[in-house]
């Protein structure tokens, strides 16, 4: 009898165990892990975290609370990535949960009401606009009929620094370099120049630095939701000013294409094409005149300073570097010979160029930081990230990790001759274009030019660091805004090596 009550009461201890074990997994499996996180102040969250550079204050708190945790901003829950393999996860292994990006105020205003193409959440007509862009606008095809354009602006550019090399005259690179990039997007695009005598042009070069400025700036109200049906930033003035002024410019540059296409004289630019797509009934979307506007707008945002600012860092390391700017000006020689310009067709034979441009952009990714939003809740990393999440992938960290490289501080170009690494988002230690379907559409066409610009400049000219010439280093500190600028402009006197001959 004694052993059927042992029996018993045995059994109703392991039931009940069992139950509440089971229940206690359950409610512990059911909530939520979400990524660590920092002490959050009320109102702000994270906010004051951010400065003063936001990817360099994110890599300090990587090293805290590991490659992947959670801040808010003001009340917009982010996550924010450090480390290749939390990249990977993100842009690869759940990438359908990450293909939009989050939207900002000023950039939905300028942009007509968010009808632009790189800020389009994934859906129909951002994917009729990646084919457009693909087969049309930014294809092999397409950039080998305007090659001459970016020939003849490289050209004048060469030029323009031998007259300052005769009379020994400093040179602001950032100021040049975002000129010539603006030019060669700006002609592309509608053939127009954006240089200062020509006042269409030199006012769209004006409307891009205060876009790029407007759009880079940290708005109160998109963060903090006390202030959101507030203007303290007086954003609202400004935005409206700009706006109207680019609707007036490029309303009127699209009325002279369309005048000239009414007259069989158009010349070959990406605006016809644009044009072209509009008027094409066959087409499943139609193309508003807003999609085109906003297209353009992004093109010039997206395009202009990112390549000016890649070629001020690459200089600004091969000054620091002796030895690397020897061997590169070396291949040079060897390569393309003294007689005539660096063209863009010498880029495959110039490894070592290659590589140097490579190791810039692993150390100075001008896209330091990937934004996208997640669309739904999704488990990543072990982690539960929410839908409606901000998502940071902090390029400039993953460039930086020494689990994937040696000596990462170091300016090795070298590392890429061993390694054949590319930047097209497959190595996730390596992503200054992003990765997946929203990856950067103007690889090809930055590549190009950063190349044969930087090429040509190291081809044509010693530079001599500094108003006077004499400085024997440049400073690397990095300066506050979205495409990584420098702290300090690179200011050199080129002093002639060649005869920049056109080709
Ligand atoms: C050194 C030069 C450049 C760098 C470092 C760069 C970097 C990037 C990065 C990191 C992204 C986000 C990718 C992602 O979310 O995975 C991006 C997107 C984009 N880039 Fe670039 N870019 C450069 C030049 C250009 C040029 C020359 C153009 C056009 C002429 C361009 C057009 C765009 C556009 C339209 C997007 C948005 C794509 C989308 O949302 O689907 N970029 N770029």
């Amino acid at each position: 009898m004694s052993d059927i009550h042992s029996y018993v009461l045995f059994f109703i201890i392991w039931l009940i165990s069992t139950i509440l074990i089971r229940a206690l997994f359950k409610s512990t499996s059911a909530k939520p892990r979400l990524p660590p996180s920092p002490f959050a102040l009320p109102i702000i969250g994270h906010l004051h975290l951010l400065a003063p550079i936001p990817h360099q204050a994110f890599h300090k708190l990587s090293l805290r609370y590991g490659p992947v945790f959670r801040i808010l901003l003001g009340s917009v829950p982010s996550v924010v990535a450090c480390s290749p393999e939390m990249a990977k996860e993100f842009l690869k292994t759940y990438e359908n949960a990450y293909l939009d990006r989050p939207q900002n105020s000023a950039v939905a205003y300028l942009t007509y009401g968010s009808q632009d193409f790189s800020f389009a959440p994934y859906g129909s007509y951002w994917k009729f606009m990646k084919k457009i862009v693909m087969s049309q606008l930014l294809n092999g095809t397409t950039l080998d009929l305007l090659l001459p354009i970016r020939q003849d602006e490289i050209n004048r550019f060469m030029k323009s620094l031998s007259q300052k090399a005769k009379i020994g005259k400093a040179v602001d690179l950032e100021g040049q370099l975002v000129r010539i990039s603006n030019n060669v997007i700006s002609r592309m695009l509608m053939s127009e120049r954006c240089s200062e005598n020509e006042d269409e042009a030199g006012e769209m070069k004006k409307l891009v630095k205060e876009i790029a400025e407007i759009t880079g700036k940290f708005n109160l109200s998109d963060y903090i939701w006390i202030f959101k049906n507030l203007d303290l930033q007086g954003f609202g003035k400004r935005l409206k000013d700009i706006r109207r002024r680019f609707d007036e410019l490029i309303e009127r540059i699209i009325k002279e294409h369309e005048e000239s296409r009414k007259q069989k004289s158009e010349k070959m630019d990406l605006l016809n094409i644009l044009l072209d797509v509009a008027q094409d009934e066959s087409m499943e979307i139609k193309l508003t005149r807003e999609n085109i506007k906003s297209f353009i707008l992004d093109i010039f945002a997206a395009g202009t300073d990112t390549s000016a600012i890649t070629i001020e860092w690459a200089l600004a390391e091969l000054i620091n570097h002796p030895n690397i700017m020897k061997k590169a000006v070396d291949e040079i020689d060897k390569v393309v010979g003294k007689n005539r310009l660096l063209q863009e067709s010498d880029i495959p034979n110039l490894a070592y160029l290659q590589a140097i441009v490579k190791e810039t952009l692993r150390l100075h990714s001008t896209g330091p930081m990937i934004l996208r939003q997640s669309t739904e809740d999704c488990i990543v990393a072990g982690y539960h990230i929410p839908a409606n999440t901000t998502i940071f992938i902090n390029v400039w960290a993953l460039g930086r990790d020494p689990n994937h490289w040696e000596d990462p501080l170091e300016f090795r170009p070298e590392r890429f001759e061993q390694h054949n690494l590319d930047v097209r988002g497959q190595h996730f230690h390596m992503l200054p274009f992003g990765s997946g379907r929203r990856m950067c559409p103007g690889i090809s066409l930055a590549m190009q030019v950063i190349h044969t610009t930087l090429g040509s400049m190291i081809q044509c000219f010693d530079w001599k660091a500094g108003e006077d010439g004499n400085l024997t280093s440049v400073n690397m500190e990095e300066g506050l805004g979205i495409t990584l600028p420098r702290a300090n402009h690179l200011i050199c006197i080129p002093v002639a090596r060649l005869d920049p001959i056109p080709v």
